[in-house]
């Protein structure tokens, strides 16, 4: 008994060294600071900050990857989560949505803020300070709900169209 644990014990060790040899591409792209929210809304906004804490990591270009991250399984994860969360919505490229698809995902953003699919709790058991409290979530589904006032005002905008 004691041999077949000594045994395990090694092949668990070689298998964790081994994973470590496979290492997902961590290098954020570059960005234009021009194209982010950030330019878009102001740094003034109270949007800024919570979308920064709570989903930078994996929906812009300046994700922190700190070194849990650089350690498999764990790199695989969150190579993983930034690459699809990047897909889904990429706040550092925000000028290459037009106003209807930005308005659509703010609209999901409060969504998912408000039913906490959004962080992930797995994502906020490794980063305690990303979880959003009542208030981020109002923060977000304020914005959302601003960028369709917005809209509604300025009816010659095509894309507005898609309210
Ligand atoms: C740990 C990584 C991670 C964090 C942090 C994160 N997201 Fe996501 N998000 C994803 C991934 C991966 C997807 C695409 C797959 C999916 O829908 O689960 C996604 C999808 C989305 C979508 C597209 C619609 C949908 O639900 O599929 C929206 C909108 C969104 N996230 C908003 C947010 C907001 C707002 C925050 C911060 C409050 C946030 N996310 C934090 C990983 C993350």
């Amino acid at each position: 008994m004691k041999r077949r644990l000594k045994q395990a014990a090694i092949v668990i060790v070689v298998v964790f060294a081994a994973a470590q040899l496979i290492r997902p591409d961590r290098a954020n792209p570059a960005t234009d600071a021009s194209h982010s929210i950030q330019a878009h809304v102001g740094t003034t906004s109270e949007l800024i900050p919570v979308l920064n804490r709570a989903c930078g990591d994996c929906h812009s270009n300046e994700t922190v990857w700190p070194w849990y991250t650089q350690v498999a399984p764990t790199s695989w994860l969150m190579a993983y989560a930034v690459s699809e969360g990047r897909k889904a919505v990429n706040f550092s490229e925000w000028a290459a949505y037009s106003p209807a698809q930005q308005q659509m995902l703010l609209t999901e953003s409060c969504r998912d803020a408000s039913s906490g699919k959004m962080p992930s709790g797995i994502y906020t058991a490794l980063r305690p300070e990303a979880k959003l409290s009542t208030r981020d979530v109002e923060t977000i589904c304020a914005a959302s709900r601003e960028t369709k006032a917005t809209a509604a005002e300025s009816p010659d905008d095509n894309s507005s169209s898609a309210r």
